[in-house]
């Protein structure tokens, strides 16, 4: 069982916000924090009690703030330090936790630290990147291309994990570790309660191995977070290098290094690469959320509980029936993954069941990852093949403006909006959800209502059950109450359901009892165990 602080973070749901594309209140096409502010109420309704807010420091965007420029400073499309003090007021005042983005890996090239580095090799700044001669390998950058650019400044090579702009900090400086040491403490100061971790896998670097889970890592963890001052953190690490005995070591809480982490296993389904479909059932995202669940259970470890972020697509456009039954597979994926043991992220527009955007031309995206995938992919195919791979696979799909409504600006802006709205937006929008018969929102707000009031969906132990194929089944137990959880997959079933199934407390179907017999497509059903 989780015990102490950690045990705390199973009541979180956070919501993920993606500043750019929330809310815009001052009419220049591009969301700010002011709008984050104004949707509080929101958000405390459909029952979120924490924020994570995307990276909103100064930025010249090459990587949509991934590039931070000044870590103590707030980008000047999004408002002022003065709104970052009001938002963080404003959440606590109304009991709700705010987590900012920590990016460390890199900064921007337009970072003071790099200005001053790359100018020579015998200044206090000079160490705070890897320099080369000569690239040490051939690693290759996540966004395309060579992972090291020549620097005519300085006459040598530099590391850039991501894109150009973004050159990796040199954590083995011990100034780079007590320069983001300030930054945290800087930003705990202004009475922020946690950070989401940007690739915490990579900052410690085995040249002659992989970019990732480096010899020192465990140790630069522990500096960031295991002091007195930010031990009591929610720290949540992304990290993509799918190897769980780290992920377990990184997570315990004796450690002092981080809350939880993010791992990537069940989002690579219904995908043969980021950019490439395949047809793929909820089978599988069930068995690879149930053997994290399981594995993370054993050492009373604290999970991370997630189906969307701004890096992909969305997860219902890739499995499942995301047109004809597209609340119905939202609502299934939700409770699968939603009343399982973890603290929950719900990322912005799937409480409404946001899905894939398809545009025509490679003008319609801003994404770098995606422009540079782009431009390898038209060498090999035609643009209309490459664009379909862009819609599939890019990070776009998440990141285009709210859809708060439907009518013109869609309730996001009175302006042009900095990118175009998604092509379903009439369709998919807050609004109309909320009118219609079946609401994913409705779903969402009743679901995170009775994890809140149910201990067992909360704190509970975790047990797989097996009800025969083409659906899941699992019993979530504390202090004596049970839950059983049940959900069918995409074809019609007969499901023999316990004897011991007692009062229905929710269904994706409207039902007000549910009994052994026939689960439609992706129908969910929620028992009290007697
Ligand atoms: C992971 C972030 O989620 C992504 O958006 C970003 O591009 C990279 N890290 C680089 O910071």
């Amino acid at each position: 069982m989780l015990t102490g602080k950690f045990r705390d973070f199973l009541s979180w749901h956070i919501y993920q916000i993606y500043p750019r594309s929330f809310l815009d209140t001052n009419g220049d096409g591009i969301g700010d924090l002011r709008g984050v502010t104004a949707k509080l109420d929101y958000l405390k309704e459909l029952g979120i009690n924490a924020i994570w807010l995307c990276p909103c420091y100064k930025s010249p965007n090459e990587d949509n703030g991934y590039d931070v420029e000044d870590y103590r400073d707030i980008m000047d499309e999004f408002g002022t330090m003065d709104d970052i003090r009001e938002l963080i007021d404003q959440m606590h005042k109304r009991g709700m936790k705010i987590i900012m983005d920590l990016v460390p890996n890199h900064t921007s090239s337009r970072h003071k630290w790099f200005q001053e580095s790359r100018k020579s090799k015998d200044n206090p700044y000079s160490d705070y990147y890897y320099w080369f001669d000569a690239p040490p390998n051939d690693w290759q950058s996540m966004f395309g291309g060579s992972a090291y650019q020549f620097d005519e400044g300085r006459g040598q090579y530099y590391l850039h994990t991501y894109a150009v702009g973004q050159p990796d900090l040199n954590w083995e400086n011990p100034a780079v570790v007590k320069e983001m040491q300030a930054v945290v403490d800087f930003w705990v100061d202004m009475g922020v309660d946690g950070f989401r971790v940007d690739v915490i896998d990579q900052i410690s670097k085995d040249f002659n191995g992989a970019n990732c889970f480096g010899p020192r890592l465990h140790e630069f963890i522990h500096a960031l977070f295991g002091r007195d001052k930010t031990k009591h953190l929610f720290t949540v690490g992304e990290c993509w290098a799918d190897n769980i005995e780290e992920v377990r070591r990184h997570a315990a809480p004796e450690r002092d290094e981080l809350s939880t982490l993010f791992q990537f296993d069940h989002q690579d389904i219904g995908r043969a690469d980021k950019f490439t479909y395949v047809p793929t059932g909820m089978q599988e995202l069930w068995n690879r959320l149930c053997a994290w669940q399981e594995r993370m259970q054993e050492n009373g470890l604290l999970y991370s509980l997630f189906t969307d972020n701004h890096d992909n697509g969305w997860l219902i456009s890739r499995i499942g029936n995301d047109k004809q039954l597209r609340y119905e597979t939202a609502t299934c994926v939700a409770a699968m993954v939603y009343l399982l043991r973890g603290a929950c992220f719900i990322y912005q527009g799937q409480e409404f069941g946001m899905t894939n955007s398809c545009h025509d031309s490679i003008e319609e995206f801003d994404d770098v990852e995606s422009k540079n995938m782009y431009a390898e992919l038209i060498k090999t195919m035609t643009p209309e093949q490459a664009i379909a791979k862009i819609n599939f696979g890019g990070r776009d799909n998440t990141r285009r403006p709210m859809c708060w409504n439907g009518g013109e600006g869609c309730g996001f802006t009175t302006a042009k909006p900095w990118m175009p709205f998604h092509t379903l937006a009439d369709k998919i929008n807050l609004e109309r959800d909320q009118a219609a018969e079946k609401s994913v929102w409705r779903f969402y707000r009743d679901l995170l209502a009775l994890r809140c009031a149910t201990p067992a969906l909360t704190v509970g132990s975790f047990a797989k059950a097996d009800l025969g194929e083409g659906c899941c089944a699992f019993v979530r137990e504390a202090e004596g109450s049970k839950v059983f959880v049940v959900c069918n997959f995409e074809q019609e079933n007969q499901i023999r359901l316990p004897e011991s199934c007692g009062k229905l407390l929710l269904s994706n179907y409207g039902h007000k009892e549910k009994k052994t017999g026939c689960f439609q497509p992706f129908e969910i059903a929620v028992f009290e165990l007697n």
